[in-house]
Parts: structure tokens; sequence; C-alpha cells
């Protein structure tokens, strides 16, 4: 059954402050200039915007390592700031949903500063602390961003956790203080007005207390006991306790990050009845094209159509009636979608990145779109590291190529441009101006070249333009019921070059039709007379004959 939630029927956009809209010349991203630029989100038609952290941080991890939850990070603004920000979107009937970064803090967020004092500390188990064994790290797990989990301190000479970077110690859930000291601010966050939270990678929150090795890992390894350490012994525990204290008190969106997740494990994070979460992001189309030689992300592997499509249709047939998917190309950590399951060339770009959006967006679920999807921002190609800032990126280039040397400097540059968050990370393209309108100063991370001809401005400017594909995609999943409740069946699985499916209702029929290379495909599916073309990236419609990543929908019924 599907519930009938606005959530449910909402699109979200996602803003990485750092790179949205400088508002004072420093070169990062501010609340101000958030602030004004919610008309434009407004004039795409979203419903939700989610921020990535905006909190007071030293920013190893750009913001994921919170030194204070209570507190605005003063480069983006103040918490006076904040409260314009809500009630300026609030005016425009704009949703506000904050990040919650709550798995580790910041090593300088004052319960770590406590816990490291002493052993006997009030905050010491407010953190994962344990004895050296044999002189050596408690168990084999790795950080997510290279290297041991674990770090020495020599102050009380125990190690502490750390599931991320040494600067984000992991928090001990089983302290009942921690958790009443998260779900009060998480209230207090509440109160200030926001609509929801993003729960940043909730499922690790709960470690088996004996912290067992992880058998994945071994002397090659690169990477991550993520999967590992996931869906842990009272993670459902620990989250039906905050859902029972904080969330269900509002009616609010909720999205939980987890890694590693089946849809097994979804339907009891995210189930109608779960009374846990409303969504989950789960990783696997994210990881499609992952390293066969044990380097995890760092690949330069095409991804294939067929595995993509299982991986779809996997979460849209086992969630259905049961519980709700979230739907996504890319985010803050992942390559830009058109770069990496579309074709950026010039040729190819517009009608790439609109055929990825329909895919996408005829789909059961609630989508994201991320900052600058939207105009079909690409993938960066620096020829030097050093024009890299991401802590996930430096890192591995210095454990692959200069460490372990398993992979040269030029073989894992393509890697980077292929997999490095930074593709991301780069400024929103508002303008052909310098620093295409995001900054009057030097920008944190270098805008990429291309903002001349990709922006924000011709994209207005231009009917045709990929900005105004995706508002209409947004548009057409307001008014048409089918696009939230019909079930979901793929065609043709097998097909190695065309994405086909249908979503069902009782009276009527939607047939969605995607053509992923850079050839004519022809195929031939059934259609009854009285089928519409609903929409579509090209101006005609040839019938069986699809052009070079041609999109098309049908809709029939009433
Ligand atoms: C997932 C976030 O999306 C990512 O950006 C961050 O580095 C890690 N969690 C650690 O907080």
């Amino acid at each position: 059954m599907v519930k009938n939630n606005w959530w449910q029927k909402a699109v979200v956009y996602q803003i990485y402050p750092w790179s949205f809209q400088d508002s004072n010349g420093d070169g990062v991203g501010d609340i101000h200039g958030i602030v004004q630029r919610l008309p434009y989100l407004k004039e795409l038609g979203v419903q939700v915007i989610w921020l990535s952290p905006i909190y007071q941080s030293p920013n190893d991890d750009n913001g994921y390592d919170i030194s204070d939850y209570r507190k605005i990070l003063p480069e983006f603004g103040t918490m006076a700031d904040v409260q314009e920000m809500i009630s300026v979107a609030h005016q425009l009937n704009l949703k506000i949903m904050m990040d919650l970064v709550v798995n580790h803090t910041s090593d300088e967020h004052e319960w770590f500063q406590q816990s490291r004092q002493s052993r006997d500390n009030p905050y010491r188990d407010y953190y994962i602390w344990r004895d050296p064994v044999a002189g050596h790290e408690p168990n084999n797990w790795l950080s997510d961003f290279g290297g041991s989990a674990w770090a020495f301190d020599d102050k009380t000479e125990q190690y502490y956790l750390h599931l991320f970077s040494k600067k984000q110690p992991d928090l001990n859930w089983e302290n009942q203080m921690l958790r009443q000291d998260i779900y009060d601010t998480m209230s207090w966050w509440l109160e200030q007005g926001i609509d929801g939270f993003r729960m940043d990678v909730i499922n690790l929150i709960s470690k088996q207390k004996s912290l067992p090795n992880d058998p994945n890992v071994n002397a090659d390894s690169h990477g991550s006991s993520m999967t590992f350490v996931a869906n842990g012994p009272k993670v459902h525990q620990y989250l039906q306790e905050m859902n029972s204290e904080v969330l269900s008190q509002h009616d609010i969106i909720t999205v939980g990050e987890t890694p590693g997740v089946t849809t097994t494990d979804a339907i009891q994070y995210a189930g109608f009845d779960a009374r846990e979460l409303q969504m989950i992001f789960q990783f696997e189309h994210t990881e499609i094209d992952n390293s066969q030689e044990g380097l995890g992300k760092w690949s330069d592997a095409r991804f294939n159509l067929v595995d993509l499509k299982k991986i779809f249709s996997k979460w849209q047939n086992d969630l259905a009636g049961k519980a709700w998917n979230s739907l996504y190309w890319n985010n803050h950590d992942r390559p830009r979608v058109v770069s990496r399951f579309g074709n950026d060339s010039e040729k190819y770009r517009a009608l790439s990145a609109k055929m990825l959006a329909t895919t996408l967006h005829f789909m059961q679920g609630t989508p994201y779109i991320y900052q600058g999807e939207e105009i079909g921002m690409t993938n960066v190609n620096w020829s030097s590291i050093t024009q890299y800032q991401d802590i996930d990126t430096l890192n591995a280039f210095e454990d692959l190529v200069n460490q372990q040397k398993r992979v040269t400097s030029e073989k894992m540059m393509t890697y980077v441009h292929h997999s490095s968050r930074d593709n991301a990370r780069t400024p929103m393209q508002w303008d052909s101006s310098e620093n295409a309108g995001f900054t009057k100063g030097k920008p944190w991370l270098s805008v990429n070249d291309n903002y001349s001809t990709i922006n924000v401005a011709q994209s207005l400017a231009d009917q045709q333009s990929i900005f105004y594909f995706y508002k209409k995609l947004i548009t057409l999943r307001q008014q048409m019921p089918i696009i939230t409740n019909g079930h979901y069946q793929v065609l043709d699985m097998d097909d190695e070059s065309v994405y086909a499916y249908n979503r069902i209702d009782q009276d009527s029929e939607l047939l969605i039709i995607s053509n992923f290379t850079d050839q004519i495909q022809t195929r031939h599916y059934s259609l009854k007379d009285s089928a519409n073309l609903l929409i579509s990236n090209y101006e005609d419609d040839q019938g069986d004959r699809l052009r070079p990543y041609e999109s098309k929908v049908y809709f029939e019924g009433t």
C-alpha cells in the first residue's frame, strides 16, 4: 500500500553550501547566498531543500566533522541568517532538510575534548576507546578514507575508533546520555523550524561490542570496513527510540544514508510501519562501476546497463507497497551523472542529461536533484592532484600511488577524473562572468572551465534547456498520481542499450523508453492507439526508431 504523505510527492534539491553561492566575496558559499537563490529553486519547482552540513566545523571533511551542532560555521553566516533562510524558504513554500551527522563528531567537539582528557572523564564513554592489543590496533577495521580506523591517543594510551578521518571519532551509541543529547539537539533544530533530516551514515551507529575483525580486510585492501560494520545489532532499537522521542512528534521528512543495505534491510529501516525512517539512500547503483582490483571506487570502468536495470528494478519491486525509495543519480560524494552515466560531449550532453532525468524521475520514490544537475554540470579533469581538495581523493592518491605503489600516478588521475568527490563540489555555475558568478573573490575550489557555456543564465534563456526539462518532470510528478503510485515493470531486462519500463495504475499506464547509447536503436514496444506522447527529449517522434540518447514517455488512460 502506498501511503499518502507529502514527502512521497516531493522532489528534493541538494545544496552543497560550500559551492552554491558566495555573497561576501570570501570565496566560500554562504547562507545569504542561498537565500538569494531560493527564487531560482522555486522556479525549478522543487518542494524540499537538503542542506549539506552548515554547522561549526574545522572542516577536515568539509563540515561532516561537526564541532558544535548548535552553531553555524562562521564562513557560512550566523544563526540569525539561518532563521532568515528558513523563513524566506517557508514563504516560498520550500521546506528545509538539515544534514544530521551523528555517527561521529569532530575531534574538536567539546565532548571529544573532554573524552580524551582521562579514562574516567564523564564524556569518556561518549566515544569508542580500547586498549592496544599486543601493542597494536584493537582490530583490523579500515577507515573509509584509507588506513586503520583506529588512532592512538598518547594522553590516555588508548585507541579511539574513527570510521572516517582521524578527526572524526565515532560516537558510542551504547551510551544513553549521548543518545539523549543527540535527541535534544534534533528537537532543538526542529524548534528552529526545519522540516526534516538527512542522516549521515546512520546505519553505522551500532557496533558489535566485541569488535570482531573484518574478514574482508587483507593486506591488499584499500578502503573501508563500513559495510562490515553497517547494520549493527542495536541500530533498529536506536532508530525506533529516536523515532518515538523525536521524529514521530513532527510532520517531517527523514532519509537515512545507509551503505551496505539489502532491500530487506531497507524495509526494516524505512518500511511504512517500521517507525524508524521514511526513506534510505542505498548505494548499489553508485558502486556499479567499482574497481575489479579491490580499489573500491577508484576505477575508470564504464557501467553496464543491464546491471543498472537489475539494481533499479530490484529496488522498485522489492520495496513496492512496503517501503519508499529515494531516487538519485549523484550527490556531493559522487561524480556528475551526465559524465558518468551519460555523455558529456558537446553533441550529446543535453540529450543524455535529459534522458537520464527521464529514466529516474518516472520511477517510484522521492527524487533528489544535486545542485547543478539541472543544468547538466559535468566532471572536471584537472591535470594535477594538487588542484584537488577532497580528503578522500588526496588520501587515496597518497595511499595507492605513493605508499602502496599499486597504481601509477597517470592511471590514478584517470580514476580521480572518473570518481573524485570534487567532481561534484566545484562551484555552481550561475553565469558566464568571472568565477561563474559564484564569487567575487577567489573560489575555495576552482570553477569548472566550461562555465561560460554551461550555466544557469544560459539555461534560463533557452526554453529547450535541461533546466526546463527538469521543471517539466517535476510538474508532471505533481500532476499525475500514477508517477507516485503506479506499479513498476521493467521490459526486456537483457537489452544492453535501451532501458524501457512501464508504470501501471488502475486506469492508466506509462511507457518510459530511454536509449542509453549514441547509436540509433530500433525497438518495438506495443502501445495502445490512444496512447499520447507525454514528454521527449527530441522534437518529433519517430516511433520504433530511437535516436542517440532519445528518451520518451507515453501515457495511456484517464
Ligand atoms: C557520508 C557523507 O555524505 C560524506 O560526505 C562524508 O565524508 C561521510 N559520510 C562522513 O561523514
